[in-house]
């Protein structure tokens, strides 16, 4: 599962990130902006990730399919350094060049340009749609007007700009996942791991997410989406499928 098929590209805008990853260099992982080498992960007795190699070239939109269960979720945590400490890990990750640990490294990738849009969006339900969004970017050092900018976009870009002032309790199930894209979308990542992002989506607004990850992926991110969504897998330039940890074939 060694295939660099991502075109490099402009790298998206990564205000306090490294500089884009060194797409000139032939072969070699310096055109892998994101990767997993014989990734082991265990939980007691539970085979969560076997041997699993990937890589993620800038520019490309890969699909990790397979059925719950399946490791899917163990597999984007670990890329991004967000394992439960718990697990026990064999193998490398490596985002941006940089070595990284599958565990309690989350820090480290924010720095690398990893968002993340978790399994269960993982959004403060107390606060509003906006600041879910806004919030992470004051954080990460973007200058208020600059982020309060990049919030309206985002959530424009999701079709909830007449939403932000809402809490996102009050929020349907759909939308909050659009404002957990629209939170990841916000922070421009050179990586974006994204767990189901689609779940709980209508069509329009499936549409709507798939095209704007492969929007980031042709502006020359590398995207990971985990999805039990084969048709949305198909317009991924890449399909893995994951079977008991195991990656069994590649589309
Ligand atoms: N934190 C954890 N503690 C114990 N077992 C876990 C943990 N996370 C995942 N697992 C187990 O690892 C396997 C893979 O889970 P997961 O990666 O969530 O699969 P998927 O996302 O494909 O549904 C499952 O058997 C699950 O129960
Ligand atoms: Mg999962």
């Amino acid at each position: 599962m060694r295939l660099r098929r991502g075109r490099g590209g402009v790298a998206p805008n990564q205000p306090a990130g490294p500089s884009p990853v060194d797409d000139s260099t032939e072969g070699g992982e310096a055109r892998t902006a994101l990767a997993a080498y014989g990734l082991g992960v265990r939980f007691g007795e539970v085979v969560a990730l076997d041997d699993v190699t990937l890589e993620v070239a800038p520019g490309e939109l890969v699909a990790v399919s397979g059925p719950s269960g399946a490791g899917k979720s163990t597999l984007l945590s670990s890329l991004a350094g967000a394992l439960d400490p718990a697990a026990g890990v064999t193998g490398r990750v490596v985002v941006a060049g940089s070595p990284v640990r599958p565990c309690d490294a989350r820090e480290a990738t924010v720095a690398l340009g990893v968002s993340v849009v978790p399994q269960g969006n993982g959004l403060a339900t107390v606060l509003t749609a906006t600041e879910n969004v806004l919030v992470p970017l004051l954080e990460a050092g973007v200058r208020a007007p600059e982020a309060i900018e990049r919030t309206r976009e985002a959530l424009a870009a999701v079709g909830l700009e007449d939403s932000g002032d809402h809490l996102v309790e009050e929020l349907s199930g759909g939308q909050q996942q659009r404002v957990a894209v629209a939170r990841a979308l916000a922070a421009r990542p050179r990586i974006l791991l994204a767990d189901e992002p689609t779940s709980e989506l209508d069509h329009a607004n499936r549409e709507l997410v798939l095209a704007l990850l492969s929007e980031l992926a042709a502006q020359g991110a590398a995207v990971v989406m985990a999805t039990h969504d084969l048709e949305a897998a198909a317009g991924a330039t890449r399909h893995v499928v994951l079977d008991e940890g195991r990656a069994t074939s590649e589309a």
